[in-house]
C-alpha cells in the first residue's frame, strides 16, 4: 500500500531562498509523524506543497499515493489542514465556517451540519457555535482551526504549529484529542517547536534544515544518540578518580563522594560500571541516570547550534 505522504527530492525556491531543497521522506498510514527544524527550515512550504497552496518546482510529492499536483482534487480531499497562520473567514459563525469548508469537499448540507457539530464538540467550542471567529480568544482560535480540519473527517491530519502560544491546559487538551484520532486510525502530521510535544506525540520525527531532511528516527533512536550522565554516589568519597575500562564511558569526573559519568548510553553502561566500581572496593550507595533530552540532539543536529554560537549566545 502507499504510503500516507511520499515526498521525493522536492524543490521550491522563492527567489534567492531555497525553502525546499531535495527534500525527501515518507510518513506511513497511521503513524503519528513530526517535523521538526528550525525557523525557516521549510516545514510550512512542504505542507503548502502538500495542499496545492505552492507550486514545487521540482520533485515528486504524493498524498495515499495521488500525486498533489495532478491528482490535487484526490489528494486534497484525503487532508485535513490546520495552519500556522490564521485564515478564517471571519463574518460567519463558525459552526456556517465548518459547513461551507464540508460542502468545499463535496459533503451534502445535511451532512455537513452533523459533522459541524460533532467536530466542534471534539475540539470542545460546541457553546461557541453561533460566535464569530473573530470574537473568539486565542486559545479557541486554535480549537477552532482544529475542528475545522477535523470537519472533512481526513484520512491525514496536518497540524502546523497547532500549539503555538497557547497555554499548557490547552495545549494537553489538544494533544489528548489528536492523540485519540491517531488511535482511531487517522495519520497525522505535525510540526511543533516544541520538542517536548515531538518527544511524547510521535512514532517518529524528521529533522529538518535549510530544505531537506537530516534524519528520520524515533524520539528514542535520536535520544540515544546525545550524551547521558550518570551520577553514581559511593559510601565514601574516593581520594581519586577511579581509573575504570568500561565500554561506552567517555569520562568520569569526581564531585565530592559522587562520579559523573559520561557515556554515549548510560542505560547500556551501568552495569558494567557497577561491577568494575564494587571489584575496585567501592560501596555505591545511588545511582541516577539522566538521558540527553531530545532538544540537545536536536540543537545539536540543525544550524539553531551556529546561529547562537554566532550571537555569542553559548559556546
Ligand atoms: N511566500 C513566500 N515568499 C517568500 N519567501 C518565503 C515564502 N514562504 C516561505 N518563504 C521563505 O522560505 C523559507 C522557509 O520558510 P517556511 O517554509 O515558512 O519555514 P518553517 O515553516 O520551517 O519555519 C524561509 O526562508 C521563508 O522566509
Ligand atoms: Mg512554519
Amino acid at each position: 500500500m502507499e504510503p500516507a505522504i511520499y515526498a521525493d527530492d522536492l524543490r521550491k525556491a522563492y527567489g534567492d531562498v531555497r525553502a525546499l531543497d531535495g527534500l525527501s521522506f515518507a510518513v506511513d498510514r497511521g503513524e503519528f509523524f513530526g517535523l521538526l527544524g528550525p525557523n525557516g527550515a521549510g516545514k510550512t512550504t512542504f505542507i503548502n506543497v502538500l495542499v496545492g497552496l505552492a507550486h514545487m518546482d521540482g520533485g515528486t510529492a504524493e498524498v495515499f499515493g495521488y500525486d498533489v499536483e495532478d491528482d490535487y482534487r484526490e489528494a486534497r480531499d484525503r487532508i485535513g489542514l490546520s495552519p500556522q497562520e490564521f485564515n478564517v473567514d471571519r463574518f460567519f459563525p463558525i459552526h456556517e465556517v465548518l459547513e461551507h469548508k464540508a460542502g468545499y469537499h463535496g459533503i451534502p448540507q445535511g451532512e455537513a451540519e452533523r459533522r459541524a457539530a460533532e467536530a466542534l464538540q471534539t475540539v470542545g467550542i460546541y457553546d461557541k457555535r453561533d460566535t464569530r471567529f473573530d470574537w473568539l480568544s486565542g486559545g479557541m482560535k486554535r480549537r477552532f482551526l482544529l475542528a475545522r480540519a477535523l470537519v472533512t473527517d481526513p484520512e491525514l491530519l496536518i497540524l502546523d504549529e497547532p500549539t503555538a502560544g497557547v497555554d499548557v491546559q490547552l495545549r494537553r487538551d489538544l494533544w489528548g484529542v489528536i492523540e485519540r484520532l491517531n488511535a482511531a486510525g487517522t495519520t497525522v502530521l505535525l510540526t511543533t517547536h516544541y520538542i517536548e510535544e515531538a518527544e511524547r506525540l510521535c512514532d517518529r520525527v524528521a529533522i529538518t534544515d535549510e530544505g531537506r531532511v537530516v534524519d528520520v528516527a524515533t524520539p528514542d533512536e535520536l535520544r540515544s544518540r546525545g550524551t547521558d550522565k550518570v551520577y553514581v554516589t559511593l559510601a565514601d568519597a574516593p581520594a581519586e578518580t577511579p581509573a575504570l575500562d568500561v565500554d561506552g564511558v567517555r569520562e568520569i569526573d569526581r564531585d565530592g563522594d559522587t562520579l559523573v559519568v559520561t557515556a554515549g548510553g548510560g542505560g547500556r553502561v551501568a552495569p558494567a560500571l557497577l561491577r568494575e566500581l564494587e571489584y575496585a572496593g567501592h560501596e555505591v550507595v545511588d545511582l541516577d541516570i539522566r538521558r540527553a533530552s531530545l532538544e540537545e540532539v536536536f540543537v545539536d543536529m540543525t544550524r539553531v547550534d551556529d546561529e547562537a554560537e554566532e550571537l555569542g549566545v553559548v559556546g
